[in-house]
């Protein structure tokens, strides 16, 4: 697919992986839409677009994604400037990560499904009678590693995910007659902003491993490689394929390691506190 000249909404567009993914199709030439709640970074990335190619179009829409109003006036605002849709790229979310006890229960847990979840399921919601209409479309959903394999203090960004992936799997399934694929793309770690969102500092050094690390722009890279070629299920980098398979194969093997490794030594002062450990 040629992405010159293609109508495509980006989410989440103001930083990180939804930044450097609307980037990448500007500078192709697209014609694309940048939704957030930041508007002066969407602004700023608007203006840098129009100076990498001077054929790529931006309409900027401030929404909150967590907002169905937002939602509506932003297809809406779409259909208006461009008069079509052929690209939706759901990447706005967020992680609170802590222990189910710690987390609020309305601003970190209601409040993530509600950006990660029902964001994503509303947007599409609304732009799907249009891609019906068009026979043609692509939706891609921003996943994670965290939708296909849970570890401690993930509980909700997991269940978003999972959620993300049992959606974006049965809407596959479904549209496909009318000429619409879904992708799903699942990074592992992204050094973007979303580490300072998450609201947790680390005791252990259970962390990504450098190597599988990735950028914004790997990731942004992936999501048009998919525009051009659909895939049902990418998970990047490759290597995690593994962890998945682990998880699925070996589940008890995969919950004592990551107990002894994670949970133990990030709790060792509160379960001292309880039980008396030295
Ligand atoms: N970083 C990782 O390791 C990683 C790994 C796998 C998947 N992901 C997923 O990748 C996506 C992008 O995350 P990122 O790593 O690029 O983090 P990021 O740099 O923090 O970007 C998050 C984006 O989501 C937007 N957003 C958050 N809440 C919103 C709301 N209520 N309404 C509208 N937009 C909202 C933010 O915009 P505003 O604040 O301006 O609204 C921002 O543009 C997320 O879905 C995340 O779950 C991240």
């Amino acid at each position: 697919m040629d992405i010159k000249g293609k109508v495509i909404i980006v989410t989440g567009a103001s930083s990180g992986i939804g930044e450097a993914t609307a980037r990448q199709f500007g500078r192709e030439g697209a014609q694309v839409v940048l939704a957030a709640r930041r508007v002066d970074r969407l602004e700023s990335l608007a203006q840098e677009i129009a100076a990498l190619n001077t054929s790529a179009e931006t309409l900027v829409v401030q929404a909150d994604l967590s907002r169905l109003q937002d939602i509506e006036s932003l297809i809406r605002q779409t259909m208006d400037r461009f008069g079509r849709i052929d690209v939706l790229v759901n990447n706005a979310g967020f992680g609170r990560l802590n222990w189910l006890e710690k987390l609020d229960p309305v601003s970190d847990i209601q409040a993530q499904f509600d950006v990660n979840v029902m964001g994503v399921i509303q947007t599409t919601r609304q732009a799907l009678p249009i891609m019906i209409e068009q026979r043609s479309g692509h939706i891609i959903n921003m996943c994670s590693m965290a939708g296909l394999v849970a570890t401690p203090t993930y509980t909700i960004y997991a269940a978003c995910k999972h959620a993300v992936h049992g959606f974006s799997e049965a809407l596959r399934r479904e549209v496909k007659p009318w000429g619409i694929d879904v992708s799903m793309i699942y990074p592992g770690g992204v050094v973007t902003e979303f580490a300072g969102h998450a609201g947790i500092q680390r005791k252990t050094k259970a962390t990504t491993p450098k190597a599988l690390l990735l950028t914004a722009d790997q990731v942004g890279e992936a999501v048009v490689k998919l525009v051009r070629r659909p895939r049902p299920m990418w998970i990047i980098p490759w290597a995690w394929t593994f962890t998945v398979w682990m998880n699925r194969n070996l589940n008890r093997l995969v919950d004592r390691t990551t107990i002894q490794r994670f949970t133990i030594p990030e709790r060792e002062e509160e379960l001292k506190a309880i039980d008396g450990r030295s």
